[in-house]
């Protein structure tokens, strides 16, 4: 005989479970809720005649944060390059069948957020379909078939739609030699001369770019493009800049030999675009995001003492979109959180990031994990966030603990009355209503930071073992396992 279920104990179960549920609900991350827009002015706003670009996904229209993807790429960028809906397999699949769909979406998001659009990229070994790279061909049918694909492309966009094309991508080897490919192999060394001509031809208003990587510093690859550039200029081969991928690590580049690298194609009479720059980091350390920040701060820099450098494109927009998987690569973290980087990016435009005005006799607090934010109030809910205006929002008066003397509590500067409190789980800034369970959510016993012991951490005086800490960028009130819990729970008083 089967036993019978024992009642109690299924609803035991089942109260378990929605407990855990309700529970687990308070402590989501605030992942899920759109990240803010970062403090400060935007990219494209800050930029002058220099454009800021960025590489645009394969359908970012129809994924499930679109419309997130797409507020940041409006707002911060003027430049947009299709990261892979204008190559060769994407626009010719199969011989003279011409597919403009996808890149046509790019294009049309750009003209209408008064972006300008760089083409990416006409003749390329790679994302070449198999119909070109295995077709058998001789010189003349394999150039009348990049010639057909240069006209077909460039003309479906016409008349300097296009702000500019790179027109040949990556044919150098390391060494400065020719890499080998089908254009490079069946045609020989003139097929890129032969697409710059062919491309000029079909638009001659669009400017014309060669485009590679680790060719931006001076080394053997750089200077096969640079004798290249100084031929074409001498025997009136169509050429109006070159492309410096930029695809770096943390370590970065000598930024010395950048600059003279520059200055030599600008010396040429040519122009000089940063085509794809992401600074693959392998965690995001404090010391790692700082370093990252260092790199793209250091290439801005150098672009903008160059009067020849016109554009600065980064290869994408969240780091988990990137190409570079795992590398966290790019300015914007996987919520859209502007990243140290951004704020790199953002003075090194001439962006300031207001300073605020200390109140004295309060305290603000620096977050360990992120530490160019600060703990405040934005309406009634507390996060952490850059010093953003205004100011008084993250200043406390540490007072004595509204349930205990020998704890503190945290009133607003900005509303005196109110304190920092804790409410299911998450942090508040209220009014004291004199209750008793009101004073003790918003009593805290210092203790030393549970990260760092030079620092401070806070925990719930009504609910010993959990702190005060954030999630994301939203402050609650949690236990905390692990280090980076710990470094989300610590905090330096200033
Ligand atoms: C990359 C894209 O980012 C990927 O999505 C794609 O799978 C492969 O190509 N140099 C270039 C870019 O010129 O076109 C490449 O883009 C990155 C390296």
């Amino acid at each position: 005989m089967r036993k019978p279920i024992h009642r109690p104990a299924l609803r035991h179960a089942v109260l378990t479970l929605l407990v855990a549920l309700i529970v687990g609900s308070l402590y989501l991350p605030a992942s899920a809720a759109p990240a803010a827009a970062p403090s400060g002015q935007r990219l494209r706003n800050l930029s002058g005649s220099l454009l800021i670009g960025f590489a645009s996904m394969n359908n970012f229209w129809s994924m499930s944060d679109s419309a997130q993807y797409q507020e940041v790429a409006r707002t911060e960028f003027n430049f947009l390059t299709p990261e892979n809906a204008m190559k060769w397999d994407a626009t010719e699949p199969s011989q003279n069948n011409f597919t403009f769909g996808q890149a046509d979406q790019h294009v049309s998001f750009a003209q209408t957020n008064g972006m300008k659009i760089h083409g990416h990229t006409l003749v390329w070994h790679a994302q070449l379909p198999d119909w070109v790279a295995y077709g058998s061909w001789n010189s003349t049918t394999l150039t009348n078939v990049m010639y057909n694909h240069i006209d077909r492309v460039v003309n479906h966009w016409a008349d300097g739609q296009i702000f500019a094309w790179d027109v040949v991508n990556e044919a150098f080897n390391e060494n400065g030699t020719r890499r080998s490919s089908v254009f490079q192999n069946v045609i020989g060394n003139s097929f890129i001369e032969l697409a710059f001509r062919r491309a000029r031809a079909a638009d001659p208003v669009t400017k014309l770019i060669y485009n590679d990587y680790n060719v931006e510093t001076v080394n053997a690859k750089s200077t096969a493009m640079y004798n290249m550039v100084a031929d074409f200029k001498r025997r009136g081969v169509p050429i109006d800049g070159v492309g410096l991928q930029m695809h770096l690590s943390g370590n970065g580049i000598d930024y010395n030999s950048l600059a003279q690298n520059m200055q030599r194609f600008a010396a040429l009479g040519v122009e000089v675009y940063i085509t794809e720059m992401d600074v693959g980091i392998s965690s995001t350390t404090q010391a790692n995001l700082q370093a990252q920040a260092n790199v793209y701060s250091n290439v801005l820099a150098r672009c903008k003492a160059q009067p020849a450098c016109k554009a600065f494109q980064v290869w994408g927009i969240p780091d988990k979109y990137s190409w570079r998987t795992g590398e966290n690569a790019l300015i914007f973290d996987n919520n859209y959180n502007a990243k140290p980087a951004y704020y790199a990016l953002q003075t090194g435009l001439g962006g300031s990031t207001p300073t605020p005005t200390p109140v004295t006799g309060t305290r603000r607090m620096q977050s360990y994990n992120f530490q160019s934010r600060y703990l405040r109030h934005q309406g009634y809910r507390a996060r952490i966030d850059e010093n953003v205006s205004p100011f008084e929002d993250s200043q406390f008066r540490i007072v004595p603990g509204l349930a205990n003397s020998g704890a503190i509590s945290f009133e607003s500067v900005n509303f005196p009355g109110r304190y920092l409190r804790h409410r299911n789980g998450e942090i508040w800034l209220d009014a004291n209503d004199g209750t008793a369970g009101f004073r003790s959510d918003a009593t805290w016993n210092r203790r030393a930071g549970l990260a760092n012991s030079g620092w401070s951490s806070y925990e719930s005086y009504n609910y010993p073992g959990q702190y005060l800490r954030h999630s994301n960028y939203l402050m609650i009130l949690g236990a905390v396992s692990g280090s980076l819990q710990q470094a989300d729970a610590t905090f330096r008083e200033q």
